[in-house]
């Protein structure tokens, strides 16, 4: 399978405080790619260097065959609608009707008319288990399950290839949240994506993830399947994954 992300060697300070010190792994095309790590160990920052919200000290980041280092202006335009983001505070406008938040991206890149966006829409809104009344609703009127349905659905509605999401099923109740996990995988198989995903979740891990990246101590210090993973000397693997009985 085609390498769809490439870190190599990456480094990453604040002010003065290493968060990433020679970080490396490969999101292979069609897995779910999970990263993992103690809290403040710098995913979210990975994931927003990785969408380019966030500028790497040293090292390279190559997505869908963009080296973002050196990648230009118009090029990086069209790499941010190959890929759908859904961050912990990527919340829906509470303004906008489901409808108008989904449709956002295309109004926003695209030249389509409202016809057509609305019948994009329509299908976003059911691929993601949504019924078709709920459209007209507003982000208050509806559960925590259905809030991260609608803003999956405002993220794919690009037709991505690529999806990001951070924590996504973290705040929801343990039914909604095994929900969103069979809705990710139907989604990587009917829509053919890949997917990087940042969890703390362990059900959600080992029901979704084909391969994860452990970041501790500024280091990726394990990066394969979860098969044998509790066998990795590593304290915080012993402590995350010893609580989990497969
Ligand atoms: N914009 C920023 N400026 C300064 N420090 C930051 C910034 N973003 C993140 N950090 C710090 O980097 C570390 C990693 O943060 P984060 O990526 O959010 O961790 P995680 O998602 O793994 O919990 C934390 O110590 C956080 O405080
Ligand atoms: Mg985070």
């Amino acid at each position: 399978m085609k390498n769809i992300i490439e870190v190599r060697d990456v480094k990453t300070i604040f002010d003065e405080r290493i968060v990433h010190n020679g970080l490396n792994l490969t999101v292979k095309e069609g897995e779910i790619y999970g990263l993992l790590g103690p809290s403040g160990c710098g995913k979210t920052t990975l994931l927003r260097e990785m969408v380019m919200l966030q500028k790497i000290n040293s090292g390279s980041i190559k997505v869908l065959d963009y080296e973002l280092n050196h990648i230009k202006n118009e090029e990086a335009q069209q790499l941010r609608q190959k890929w759908g983001v859904l961050f912990q505070s990527g919340a829906l406008f509470s303004s906008l009707k489901l409808k108008e938040n989904i449709a956002l991206p295309l109004v926003e890149y695209t030249n389509l008319s409202k016809a057509m966006i609305n019948e994009i829409v329509e299908y976003k809104i059911s691929i993601v288990g949504l019924k078709s009344e709920d459209a007209n609703l507003y982000p208050s009127q509806i559960s925590g399950g259905m809030k991260k349905k609608a803003a999956l659905a405002r993220s794919l509605a690009m037709d991505p290839k690529l999806l990001f999401l951070d924590e996504p099923t973290s705040g929801l109740d343990p039914i909604s949240a095994r929900e969103f996990d069979a809705l990710i995988l139907k989604l990587r198989d009917i829509l053919g994506l890949t997917i990087v995903m940042v969890s703390h979740d362990l059900q959600s891990i080992y029901d979704t993830l084909d391969s994860v990246a452990i970041i501790d101590n500024k280091k990726i210090v394990y990066e394969g399947s979860l098969g044998n993973i509790k066998s990795v000397k590593n304290e915080f693997i012993q402590t995350f994954f010893g609580k989990y009985n497969e």
